[in-house]
């Protein structure tokens, strides 16, 4: 059997998990934290992180540090993950979904320019499978319409765009270590912060509203109530498991990246997602030519025991979407990649005997790519 992902845990986040549970320590923002946060700022080019318990959180942050609301606009691609657009819609402001770039499968930046209103108040992009999309425009569109830029970097940390690294582009980032990601703690997250004027008050937010952090510092004397907030830190228990992977990075990547060139290998003359950046091999996916193509090959795969999947749902094609009534440019290649695309084993430790008899597989349910 071959599953679709297996999160690793090195040895390393054992001890570190054991070393944090028999300390006094447990709660958020202790010494584990320090140090991970430190290797993701390092793997993000410098900017400001903190940890939270999913990118989820940290994708609303990022909305409350914007102060989103009601009558605000953010635009978003339509081929992303939900959280982008709930954490929009959690503070009563309104996603406007446009299409994707064919070749990037990222946020079409003409769209963007497109979309603009005078409500709009930032612009929320993913680097899907760890490919940035034209940042540069996007950059340009900002400044011209003084808008926030709030990057989507689940899946994209240690990647690149023109030499320069992922999550250091947007005012706010966002990093996942959910189980299926490269690097994993079960469930996780950061946020990363390269305006720093938004940095006193994140610590508050992610306080339950209050000036703790710097109480923690010494700063004052006593912490109280000073603005909005919730609960947005990892757990130092987390915070240690996530330490021991990221001292890992280089060979969960290097590792990765071995099954990436074999599948990339292979599939030569299809379409794959090779840029001259650096590959984070967190995916590998094929187009098949239809949906009804790719639920045969899913489940012949599965009978074989191989376990393939879809990914996201156009969030312009969606139920919720259409009961809001959310405004939306034509969005067909999202809509036709979200049934199209199918995803392929990818974890680490897989080895070459595991990617062969992927392809094996898929050599007998003769797909019908694009
Ligand atoms: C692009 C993207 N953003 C955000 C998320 C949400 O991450 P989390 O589960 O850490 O909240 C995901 C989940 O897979 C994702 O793919």
């Amino acid at each position: 059997m071959i599953p679709f992902n297996v999160p690793y845990v090195p040895e390393i986040s054992k001890q570190y998990a054991l070393e944090a549970l028999e300390s006094d320590y447990q709660q958020g923002d202790g010494p584990f934290t320090t140090k991970a946060s430190k290797s993701v700022s390092d793997l993000v080019g410098g900017g400001h992180i903190l940890l939270t318990p999913s990118c989820t959180h940290a994708l609303e942050m990022a909305s409350m540090l914007a102060s989103i609301g009601p009558g605000d606009e953010v635009i978003l691609p339509s081929f992303t993950f939900t959280s982008a657009a709930t954490a929009v819609t959690k503070f009563g402001a309104t996603p406007v979904f446009v299409d994707i770039e064919m070749q990037t499968k990222g946020i079409d930046a003409n769209q963007v320019r497109e979309a603009i209103t005078p409500r709009t108040r930032a612009i929320s992009w993913v680097n899907y499978a760890g490919v940035a999309p034209d940042i540069e425009a996007l950059q340009s569109i900002a400044k011209e319409f003084n808008l926030l830029l709030i990057e989507d970097n689940a899946h994209g940390l240690g990647g690149s765009y023109k030499g320069k690294p992922l999550g250091s582009f947007g005012d706010f980032a966002t990093q996942s270590f959910h189980a299926t990601k490269n690097i994993q703690c079960g469930e996780g997250g950061a946020l990363v912060i390269n305006n720093v004027k938004y940095i006193d008050r994140a610590e508050v937010i992610r306080e339950k509203g209050t000036n703790r952090s710097r109480f923690i510092r010494g700063e004052v004397q006593k912490y109280e109530w000073v603005d909005q907030g919730s609960s947005y830190l990892l757990a130092e228990v987390l915070s240690a498991i996530l330490y021991g992977q990221l001292l890992e990075f280089s060979r969960i990547q290097n590792d990765r990246l071995g099954s990436w060139n074999a599948y990339s290998n292979y599939f030569m003359d299809s379409y794959n997602l090779k840029f001259n950046e650096m590959q984070v091999a967190h995916m590998f996916f094929i187009e098949l030519q239809t949906e009804k193509e790719r639920a045969r090959v899913i489940d012949e795969l599965k009978s074989a025991e191989v376990y393939s999947s879809f990914h996201y749902s156009s969030l312009a094609d969606s139920k919720f979407s259409d009961y809001m009534g959310f405004p939306k440019s034509l969005t067909p290649i999202s809509s036709e990649f979200s049934k199209t695309i199918l995803r392929l084993p990818l974890w680490f430790g897989m080895g070459p005997e595991n990617v062969t008899s992927v392809l094996n597989a898929l050599e007998k349910v003769q797909p019908q790519t694009i």
